[in-house]
């Protein structure tokens, strides 16, 4: 499938942000590139920990990133990992997402050309969030 410009230079981004990875448990190394309402980029990879159950995905490194430095309205997201099929994110990720993405545009990549492209809405239905709390 073919992307627009911006699309291919988010999945660029999340790329390199995956180099970064911490992943000596997995190795499963992945990599987000957030962009933000402003234009900002905010990437993130996944950090592992000895105890396992700390690690945190790439995904939401990228949100957690750009909510610290003010950002919290957001237009897609881009994950890459070396996987056949595209790597989709794990479901605390589709509720992080959510809470500040809402119904965002999901790209999903490898390391071969592979893509495919989702909407939040899709990747999470009838999901529980600050409307609910109203009730
Ligand atoms: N992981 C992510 O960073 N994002 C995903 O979308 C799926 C899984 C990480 C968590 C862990 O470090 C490794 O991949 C294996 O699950």
């Amino acid at each position: 499938m073919n992307l627009d410009p911006a699309g291919a230079a988010l999945i660029e981004a999340a790329r390199a942000a995956r180099l970064h990875a911490h992943a000596p448990f997995s190795r499963f190394l992945v990599g987000a590139a957030l962009l933000g309402a402003d234009g900002r980029v905010f990437t993130g990879c996944n950090v592992e920990n000895a105890t396992y159950g700390l690690t945190v995905c790439a995904e939401r490194v990228a949100v957690f990133k750009a909510v610290s430095e003010g950002c919290r309205c957001f237009a897609r997201i881009a994950v890459v990992a070396d996987t056949n099929e595209a790597t989709p994110p794990c479901g605390a990720c589709r509720q992080i997402l959510w809470e500040f993405g809402g119904d965002l545009e999901v790209i999903l990549a490898n390391l071969t050309g592979g893509k495919a492209v989702y909407r939040m809405r899709d990747l999470l239905p009838y999901p529980f969030d600050a409307r609910l709390l109203d009730g």
